[in-house]
C-alpha cells in the first residue's frame, strides 16, 4: 500500500487502498457540498485555500485562496483548486508562491486572494491584501498571470493617483459588463482600469467600522454587500447592505444567518453566483478559521443563499447539499439511515469520559488527554457529530478498515463560542464494508492574539462524541 502522506500540515491520508479495493471513484471523493469538515484534493493532502474566491473559466470553476501552515500565521502562498462540480477539487499550483524577499516574501503576511480577467487584455490578474507579519503595513496588491492557474508575477501595490491602497481586508467584484470592482473593509469601492492593473475612480466611501472580509453579488438590479465585524479569527454576526447602484445609498439590512449563530460559525470571504440553465444559486463561501492549525483544521462553510428582494439568509444550516453545476439547481444531501450514539455498544472509550445526559443520550466529552474512543460501522460513508464548545479543542481523527489498515487520518477543532452539535468530520465514499474510527484528545486548541493584544478562542482543549451517522 503506498501511503500518501501530507506530514508537512500535519494531516496524513492513506487512501490508495481504497482505489486498490476496486472502489469506482478516486481516491477522497465526496458526491455532496459538505461544511465544517476537512475536505482533501486529489493528492490527499487537505484542501488549504482561505479567504478564498472563486473564478469560473469555460466550465471549470477555480478556487484561489491562502496558503496556510500550521502553527505559523506567516503568508505561505495563494493555492490554486480546479473542480467541474464545486465538490472535488483538483490541486493545480501554488499560483503565487512566497517571494523571495520583501512584501509576500517570507515572514510576512497575505490574505483574501481574488482573481478576475480582465476583459481588456485577456491577463488574469490577481488582487490581495498583503501585509507586515504584525499587521501594520497593509496595502491591496497584485499579480498577473496568461494562464488562470499562474504562475502569477506579484507587482506590488495597486494604484490610485500613484499611491496604494492601506487598508487591510479585501474582496473583488466583477460586474454584469465585467467592469472590475474593489471591494475594501469598512465598505470602501474602488472600479479598476480596464487592464485591472490600477483603480480609476474611487466609487463608494466606507460607511461602517469593521465591515471586514467584504463580498459582493448582484441579482438582477439589486447588489448585495456582505461583511463581517472586526473581531480577527473569532467569528460573528456576519450583516449586509444593499443598493441598486455601487455609488449607493447603501442600506443596512440585518444579519445573514440567524443572530447569535456567527454566521453558522465562519466569516464571509466570496459569494459564487452558480448560473446553470435552470436557476442561478449564489453560494456563500465562508471561512471557519482555526489558528494556529489552519492548514489541517481551518474549514469551509459553503451555504445556500436565499435571495428574495432585499433581503438574503442562510435560515438554516446544511451539513450537506448538493448543487448541479448545469443546472444550478440545489437538492439534499444523501440519506445517512443508520445514527450510532455514545451509548451504543460499538462505541469504545478509553479513558475518563463524561456523558451529559442521564438518560442514554447526548454527547459524552472528555478532557483527559489520554482519552479516546472507537466506533465501528459498516456503509459507504460515516459523519461524526461532536458538541462543540467555549472549552472545545483538537482531535485527531484516524479512519481504519476491518484488517486494521489505517485509510486516513486529519485533525478537527471542536470549538465554539457557543454550545452547539455539529458535523465535524465526513468520510470521502468507501467501499461498502466494516470500519473503526477513532477519535482522541490532542490536547490543545484554537487561540488568537491581536494587535491590541487582545485574546481570543477555546479556553479549554475537551472534545466530545454525539454520533456517527452512517450511510448504507
Ligand atoms: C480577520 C480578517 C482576516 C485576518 C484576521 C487576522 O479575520 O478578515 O483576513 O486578517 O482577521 O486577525
Amino acid at each position: 500500500m503506498v501511503a500518501l502522506t501530507y506530514l508537512r500540515t500535519g494531516a496524513l491520508l492513506v487512501l490508495s487502498c481504497l482505489a486498490q479495493a476496486g472502489h469506482a471513484q478516486a481516491p477522497g471523493h465526496y458526491d455532496a457540498v459538505h461544511s465544517g469538515t476537512p475536505w482533501f484534493d486529489q493528492r490527499g493532502a487537505p484542501v488549504s485555500a482561505h479567504g478564498a474566491g472563486i473564478t469560473k473559466d469555460g466550465d471549470t470553476y477555480y478556487l484561489f485562496g491562502e496558503a496556510h501552515e500550521d502553527m505559523t500565521n506567516a503568508f505561505a502562498g495563494f493555492n490554486c483548486y480546479s473542480s467541474k462540480d464545486l465538490v472535488n477539487w483538483h490541486f493545480e499550483s501554488i499560483a503565487l508562491p512566497v517571494q523571495q524577499s520583501g512584501p509576500l516574501g517570507p515572514n510576512t503576511v497575505g490574505e483574501r486572494s481574488k482573481v478576475m480577467r480582465s476583459p481588456s487584455t485577456g491577463e488574469y490578474v490577481m488582487f490581495m491584501h498583503a501585509d507586515a507579519i504584525d499587521y501594520r503595513g497593509q496595502f491591496v496588491g497584485y499579480a498577473t498571470a496568461k494562464d488562470i492557474t499562474g504562475p502569477y508575477t506579484f507587482h506590488g501595490p495597486l494604484l490610485i493617483d500613484g499611491k496604494p491602497i492601506k487598508k487591510w481586508d479585501m474582496g473583488t467584484f466583477q460586474d454584469k459588463d465585467r467592469t472590475g470592482y474593489i471591494l475594501l473593509h469598512g465598505g470602501d469601492i474602488y472600479r479598476l482600469a480596464d487592464d485591472y492593473r490600477s483603480i480609476r475612480e474611487h466609487v463608494n466611501e466606507a460607511m461602517a467600522d469593521g465591515f471586514e472580509s467584504p463580498a459582493m453579488f448582484r441579482k438582477d438590479d439589486t447588489y448585495y454587500f456582505l461583511g463581517s465585524h472586526l473581531t480577527g479569527w473569532e467569528r460573528n454576526d456576519n450583516y449586509y447592505y444593499t443598493a441598486r447602484s455601487l455609488r449607493g445609498p447603501w442600506t443596512r439590512q440585518g444579519v445573514i444567518a440567524p443572530e447569535g449563530t456567527l454566521t453558522w460559525n465562519s466569516q464571509v470571504t466570496f459569494v459564487l453566483p452558480i448560473e446553470g440553465s435552470h436557476d442561478t444559486t449564489f453560494m456563500f463561501m465562508g471561512d471557519r478559521w482555526s489558528y494556529p492549525r489552519q492548514a489541517s483544521a481551518a474549514t469551509y462553510i459553503w451555504q445556500p443563499l436565499k435571495v428574495e428582494g432585499d433581503s438574503l439568509s442562510m435560515p438554516e444550516y446544511q451539513d450537506s447539499w448538493r448543487i448541479d453545476a448545469a443546472t444550478g439547481t440545489v437538492t439534499p444531501g444523501p440519506v445517512q439511515s443508520e445514527t450510532i450514539t455514545a451509548f451504543d455498544p460499538r462505541v469504545h472509550n478509553m479513558g475518563a469520559w463524561q456523558q451529559a445526559a442521564k438518560r442514554r443520550q447526548g454527547p459524552t466529552s472528555t478532557i483527559d488527554k489520554n482519552a479516546s474512543l472507537s466506533v465501528t460501522f459498516t456503509g459507504t460513508q460515516a459523519s461524526l457529530y461532536s458538541l462543540a464548545r467555549p472549552d472545545g479543542g483538537y482531535a485527531r481523527i484516524i479512519v481504519r478498515n476491518n484488517q486494521g489498515d489505517e485509510l486516513l487520518s486529519s485533525t478537527v477543532d471542536m470549538y465554539s463560542k457557543y454550545p452547539v452539535p455539529t458535523v465535524k468530520f465526513v468520510t470521502p465514499l468507501l467501499p461498502r464494508g466494516a470500519y473503526t474510527m477513532h477519535v482522541s484528545v490532542v490536547g490543545d486548541s484554537w487561540y488568537w492574539v491581536n494587535k491590541r493584544g487582545e485574546r481570543s478562542g477555546s479556553e479549554g482543549h475537551a472534545i466530545s462524541f454525539d454520533r456517527l451517522r452512517v450511510r448504507k
